[in-house]
This record gives C-alpha cells, structure tokens and sequence, in this order.
C-alpha cells in the first residue's frame, strides 16, 4: 500500500514530456496487461484501446485536441474508445471465451447470457453508449496508476474534439467513439506543473460515514 500511495503521490498529468525518452517494450506490456485487467461490468470490456505509433497520425490528431504538445511528444500514445452499441453480440463473445477458458459447452451458460442480454436490452441506445464509455473509463485507471508504479508519467486527456478525432481515426465506421487520450512517456525537466501541489478535496468533503 505504501508503495501505491507513493506512486499516486508522484504522479501527475503531464504538461510537458520529454519527446527523447522512450518506454520500454516490457514497461509497455506491463502496462498493456494491467488495462487489460481491468475490472468491467459483467466483463464485458465494451472498448478498445488504439496505440497510435504513427507520427503522422499523431500530427493529424494534435490540432484535434486542442495543440496539446503531449500529442507529439509523450512517447506512447493510447485512445481508449467504447463500443457506442452493446448487444447479443458482445454478451455472446463474452461467454464463448468464458466458456473456452473454463472447459464447458457455452450452452451451460445461457441462462446468464439471457439475463445480461435481457438487462442490457432495457438501457436506452444513450445509456448503453455511456455505460460503455464508464468501462473504458475504468481502464483509463489502471493505465495511470499502472504507468506510476512503473514510475512511467502519464496524461489523461480529454481535452480533445470528438467529432474530429473519431473522424481522423475512424471510429464511428468501426462502431466505436473515443473517451479518453493516454499520452505516456517522461517528464520534461521544464514542466514546472511536476512541482505544483497536489489539488484534492479535503477528506472529510469526500468521504461520507454513515
Ligand atoms: C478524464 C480526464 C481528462 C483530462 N483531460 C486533460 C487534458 O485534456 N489535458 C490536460 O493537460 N490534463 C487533463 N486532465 C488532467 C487533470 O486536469 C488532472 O488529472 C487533475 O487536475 C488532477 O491533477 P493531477 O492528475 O496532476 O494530480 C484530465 C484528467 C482526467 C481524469
């Protein structure tokens, strides 16, 4: 626990990353695993996270979300976008998988899947967007928290027009919508926001005992 507490406390958002510092493949896949280990509602981890590693694409998506240098410069960039439907597909992808890894016949599982897909059902189109982007937001957690205990420095962005980057990436043909931008990478020794201090509601206006 300490270990976590100190890393929370060492971690910022990011202004400004230092473009010639590049994350290890390792550090990469142990952060990739930890967002994949995110926790989902049913588990149904209704999103995808996109690793852009092409630097013209970068640059197309930079004026998208507003000139922000972590764009360009952080070393990795992640775009955790969710599923904008959710349906019998998902629910039976989910269960078949559940079902390999298990060693059962799927069909052991239709009562369940009948139920999720049955509670699913009632959610608006609007919700069942929202409820997705939820999950992906989760993710988004780990992936900071994660990038921290690897003492890796992060930015969670949302600071970006959504029309325009689900357009320069394509998402609404592929079903998808973005949610969050993860710039990763190194802090530059000229972000003066690294020694800023930290900004956070007093406990007792955050915690309620009852
Ligand atoms: C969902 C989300 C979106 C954010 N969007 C941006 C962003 O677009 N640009 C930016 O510089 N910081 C962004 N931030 C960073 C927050 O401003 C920052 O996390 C908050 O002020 C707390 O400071 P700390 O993370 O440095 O402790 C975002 C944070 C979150 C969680």
């Amino acid at each position: 626990m300490n270990s976590i507490l100190s890393s929370l406390r060492w971690r910022y958002a990011t202004k400004k990353f230092d473009s010639s510092k590049k994350v290890s493949a390792e550090d990469l896949a142990n952060i990739k695993e930890a967002i994949n280990l995110t926790p989902s509602s049913y588990g149904l981890q209704p999103f995808k996270v996109l690793q852009i590693d092409n630097p013209e694409l970068r640059a197309k998506i930079q004026p998208a979300a507003w000139g922000q240098t972590q764009i360009v410069d952080a070393s990795h960039l992640f775009v955790f976008a969710h599923l904008t439907d959710i349906g019998e597909k998902e629910v039976a992808a989910y269960m078949q998988n559940k079902a390999d890894r298990s060693g059962f016949d799927v069909s052991a599982l239709k009562g369940y899947q009948d139920f999720i897909v049955g509670k699913i059902g009632e959610m608006s189109d609007a919700r069942k967007s929202e409820w997705n982007a939820r999950q992906a937001y989760l993710a988004v957690s780990t992936a900071l928290t994660a990038a921290a205990d690897l003492n890796i420095d992060a930015c969670p962005m949302e600071g970006f027009e959504l029309e325009q980057l689900n357009e320069i990436l394509g998402l609404k043909e592929k079903g998808l919508s973005a949610a969050v931008i993860v710039a990763l990478g190194y802090r530059s020794e000229e972000d003066e926001t690294q020694n800023a201090p930290k900004i956070r509601k007093a406990e007792k206006d955050l915690f309620e005992i009852l």
